[in-house]
Parts: C-alpha cells; sequence; structure tokens
C-alpha cells in the first residue's frame, strides 16, 4: 500500500514461491486501494502458469475497462489500449502470476512517470521476473 502511494515507484513486484499467498495479497491490495479511493479504475488480469498471449492479455484488459479494442494487429491495438491507460485517470493494473517476462510496452500499457499511465502490481514466483519488468519496489513474501 505505501509504494502504491509513493509517486516514485510504478511498478512493485510481489514474489515468492507457489503457496506463500501473493494472489492472496494481490487481491487484498486492490479491495484496500478500492476503499481508499487511490484509483478511478482498478484492473486485474490473472496469467497463470501456461503463457498467455499479448493479444490475449490486452483482451482481458480492454473487458474490464469496457474498451473496444480498434486495429487489426498487436500494435494497433496497444495503440488503442495506451491511450484509454493514459487518459489522465488514476488506474491501477494488477498483473497476477507472471511467468515470463512481459513487454508491458508492447501490450500497450504506459507507466506512470512523466507521462500519464498506469500504476502496475505485479505477482511471480520469480524475483528475476519482477527485476526485469522493472520492479522499483520487490516485496518478498
Ligand atoms: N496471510 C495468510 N494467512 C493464512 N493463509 C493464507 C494467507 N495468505 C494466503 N493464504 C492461503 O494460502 C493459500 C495460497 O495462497 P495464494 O494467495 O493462492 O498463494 P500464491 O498466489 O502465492 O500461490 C490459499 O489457500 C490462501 O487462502
Ligand atoms: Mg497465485
Amino acid at each position: 500500500m505505501e509504494t502504491l502511494k509513493n509517486d516514485k515507484i510504478n511498478i512493485t513486484g510481489i514474489c515468492g514461491i507457489g503457496g506463500v499467498g501473493k494472489t492472496t495479497m494481490v487481491k487484498q491490495v486492490t479491495v484496500k486501494a478500492k476503499k481508499e479511493n487511490l484509483f478511478d479504475e482498478i484492473v486485474m488480469v490473472v496469467l497463470g502458469s501456461s503463457s498467455t498471449s499479448l493479444s490475449n492479455i490486452q483482451c482481458q484488459i480492454a473487458d474490464q475497462l469496457g474498451l473496444k479494442l480498434e486495429g487489426e494487429t498487436l500494435i494497433e491495438r496497444a495503440a488503442c489500449l495506451r491511450q484509454r491507460l493514459a487518459n489522465g485517470k488514476r488506474i491501477l493494473l494488477a498483473l497476477d502470476e507472471v511467468s515470463e517476462e512481459l513487454d508491458l510496452e508492447a501490450i500497450g500499457i504506459p507507466i506512470q512517470g512523466e507521462n500519464r499511465g498506469c500504476e502496475v502490481v505485479l505477482t511471480s514466483e520469480k524475483d528475476v521476473i519482477c527485476s526485469q519488468m522493472g520492479a522499483q519496489k520487490k516485496i518478498q513474501t
């Protein structure tokens, strides 16, 4: 919760072995963040062990936002999603069970910072994935 409120941290990684309580924690964080009105919109996607395609992740995010993804290609759809996610609203994006490094940029997920974008919380069994994905804060569970 502290890292969500910290402007300097836009990507938080929760890592630890299976069964330790990562999914439970990230769900509780979304509930608490909602209660505290920290965000305008909260999206949670569970990726799981089988590798989910980037376009499938795009669809899941778009569905939760009530967005119709325009475009045929991954790049066009990423542009559509990026526009929606960088619209100035405070958006929390939780990515649960990330099992391989994901290219957030390619999906169309803009990261908060100088530009408008999302606050991302991800969970992974692998510490290294949290680092590869640019987590400025890693929470070992
Ligand atoms: N803080 C906790 N105290 C007790 N049980 C917990 C706690 N956190 C999670 N659990 C239980 O442990 C199990 C695994 O939790 P889960 O969040 O699915 O772990 P992970 O996502 O790390 O694999 C679930 O049955 C969950 O209810
Ligand atoms: Mg889990």
